[in-house]
């Protein structure tokens, strides 16, 4: 016989999942982050960094649960073969100067830990890598600081919401400001930009935690600098 009760219930609980379901993956965001390049050398030697590289670099596209960054998705391996007609462009824009000399080494991390959580939207290497070019020609990050004065100084410090409010006025959406993991000679410096992308990769608002699980470092937020050379320990 049918049963309402048993019937609603069912409905009740279905509809409930599906809610919280849904709720969850409001939590998830794709993470871009346009990492200041001079700060990478402070804690890694980098050999033959080149001191030109005074623009923003694209370190990873990734997929965030919370502050967790979702990794391993599948066990594809990454194959520089794939990449071979943009390998110069990546190799200027993104990786890490740590890397310079085998930016491979790098990707091969990038693609196989976060590349394959993207593939419902980006489903192969190349478009996993050529994304990451996209996304690099459309944001001037320094151009934008610049045009807001806040040209790289190893002696003129600027605010936290200087950075985050000049990034927020061309993007118009919330971003993540980072701090490098120590000061350097009592200076706390600006190391990463990162914006939230939702699944078409048009900027959204960073989630309240992901904005300040970024800024944990930014312990003196009226005084971060953006190293003009690379600074020593
Ligand atoms: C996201 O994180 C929450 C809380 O840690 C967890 O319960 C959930 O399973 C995670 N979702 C995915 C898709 O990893
Ligand atoms: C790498 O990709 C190239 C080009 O698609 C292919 O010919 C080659 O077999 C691949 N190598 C491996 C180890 O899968």
């Amino acid at each position: 016989m049918f049963n309402f009760n048993k019937t609603l219930f069912v409905f009740l609980t279905l509809f409930t999942l599906l809610f919280f379901c849904k709720c969850e993956d409001q939590y998830q965001e794709i993470y871009v982050r346009f990492q200041w390049p001079y700060t990478d050398c402070i804690f890694h030697e980098c050999p033959d960094f080149p001191d030109s590289l005074n623009y923003f670099i694209i370190h990873g596209i990734v997929t965030r649960n919370g502050s967790t960054p979702v990794k391993y998705c599948t066990t594809k391996e990454f194959n520089v073969t794939k990449i071979e007609s943009i390998y110069y462009q990546l190799k200027a824009f993104s990786g890490d100067p740590y890397f310079f000399n085998a930016p491979e080494d790098l990707w091969k991390k990038f693609y196989e830990e976060y590349g394959t959580c993207l593939t419902d939207y980006l489903p192969t290497e190349l478009d996993y890598f050529q994304k990451t070019l996209d996304i690099r020609n459309t944001y001037f990050i320094e151009s934008w600081l610049r045009k807001a004065g806040i040209v790289p100084s190893d002696t003129h410090p600027y605010t936290y919401d200087q950075y985050k409010s000049t990034i927020e006025s061309h993007i118009g959406k919330k971003v993540a400001v980072q701090c490098g993991s120590k000061p350097i000679n009592g200076k706390i410096f600006m190391h990463v930009i990162g914006i939230c992308y939702d699944d078409d990769f048009n900027p959204k608002d960073c989630s309240p935690e992901t904005i300040e699980y970024e800024a944990r470092a930014c312990s003196d937020m009226d005084h971060m600098y953006l190293f003009k050379t690379n600074p020593t320990l």
